[in-house]
Parts: structure tokens; sequence; C-alpha cells
């Protein structure tokens, strides 16, 4: 069933300068998940942050931890995460050969557990571990980098999922990540999405317009 529409803001597009006060702003503002990219310069172009961030910011929001984790090998990190103050530990499907075993771990130290797919990456590869995942996360871009077009032919997958998940009976997360402002919203809500990931669209014009930008990507419908 789909869940209400919870929005996760990608500290990516915030002041890295500011970190701790863009957290705080945000969480203020209405996020419901803060949404964290952590990009290894091998499994995605791009460098990000490690565990040493997520636990410097962990005082600044009580909100939970969306921890996105664009890293292969991932297994090796996944404690350093979880230590540092994740809550939604999320890997790549496409990041190693034994993802069962990486979810399994991250269920084994408390944490919620989310499986990734690239845009590449069919639907089908939740169906092995559809039974233990709390969220299943689409990318409607190549993950990473902020800013990218939205990839149309995201939309039939995402309504495949949302038939899978509403057949397993269980509460999954269905999130989306990338290219997401209120029209691509509109779009992804309707086809079973419940979960936005949104980093342009979240921290654009600066702190004092949070506020509508999260409640306006909310209420695309
Ligand atoms: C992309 C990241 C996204 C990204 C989204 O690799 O996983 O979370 O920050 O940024 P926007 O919303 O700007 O597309
Ligand atoms: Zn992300």
């Amino acid at each position: 069933m789909q869940q209400n529409i919870r929005i996760a803001p990608s500290i990516l597009s915030a002041d890295f300068a500011e970190l701790g006060k863009e957290v705080k702003n945000i969480d203020a503002a209405g996020a419901d998940y803060i949404h964290i990219d952590v990009m290894d310069g091998h499994f995605v172009p791009n460098i990000t942050i490690g565990p040493g961030v997520v636990k410097a910011l962990r005082p600044h929001s009580e909100k939970p931890f969306d921890v996105h984790l664009m890293v292969a090998p991932v297994d090796p990190y996944i404690a350093a995460f979880a230590e540092a103050g994740a809550d939604i530990i999320t890997v790549h499907a496409e990041a190693g050969p034994h993802t069962h075993r990486t979810i399994q771990s991250i269920k084994s130290l408390g944490k919620k557990a989310g499986l990734s797919l690239n845009p590449a990456t069919p639907a089908s590869a939740i169906d092995s571990l559809i039974d233990q995942l709390d969220l299943i996360l689409v990318m409607t871009v190549n993950p990473g980098f902020g800013g990218q077009k939205f990839i149309e032919n995201q939309i039939d997958k995402i309504q495949e999922i949302r038939r899978r998940i509403d057949e397993s009976g269980r509460t999954i997360d269905l999130e989306v990540d990338g290219g997401i402002d209120t029209s691509t919203a509109k779009r992804v809500i309707e086809a079973g999405a419940d979960v936005l990931v949104a980093g342009t669209a979240s921290f654009r014009g600066g702190a004092e317009c949070y506020k509508d930008n999260i409640s306006q990507l909310r209420a695309s419908k």
C-alpha cells in the first residue's frame, strides 16, 4: 500500500561549509528524512562524505538519517555508518555479488535496510530480497551528481515495483531519487512512489525558501 508522501532532502545540494546549520534548517522546514549521499569515486564518479561527517551531523536533527551508499565494495563500511547514526542504510544492487549478505548485516546492526537500483537494473532485482527490505530506492538519474535530468523510462519500473511491494503485503518505502521537482514528483507519486528524494528542489533559494520548497513537493498531486 502506498504510504503518506514523505520528502527526503538530499544534503548534496546544501552548503557544505555550513552542513550542520543546513541540516537543522531543512529539518525545521519539514523534511521527513535527511538523505545523505555517500559516493566513493569508484562506484560513481564523485566523492562526497564519509561516516565522520554523518556522526558530526547526528546531533543536528532527530529525523531519520537516510544514508544512500554509492560505494563498492560496501560491506566494509556498513558498521561505520551504523555507528555514525544512520537509521536507514541503502546499498546498490549493482555494488557487489552478495547483496543478500549485505542486507542481513544491516539488519543485524538494528538498522533499516534499503536496496537501490540504477536506471538500467530491472525491477526483478528486488525479488529475492523483498522479504527483508524496508526501502527500495529507484534511481531516476545515473547516480553521481545532483541537478541531473529525470529519466522518463523509470516510471514503468516504479509501477512494477509498486505492484511487487503490494503483492508482498509488507510495509516498504518506495523511494525515488534524481531530478525530482514538482512536475516529476506528481508523476512518480502517481506511479506509486511514497518517499521523494530531492536535492536541488529542496535547497533552492536559500533557507527562507526551504519550507515552501518542501510543502510544494509534498503537495505535488
Ligand atoms: C544522485 C544522488 C541524489 C541527488 C539528487 O546520485 O543520489 O540524491 O543528490 O539530486 P537532485 O534532486 O538535484 O536530482
Ligand atoms: Zn541519493
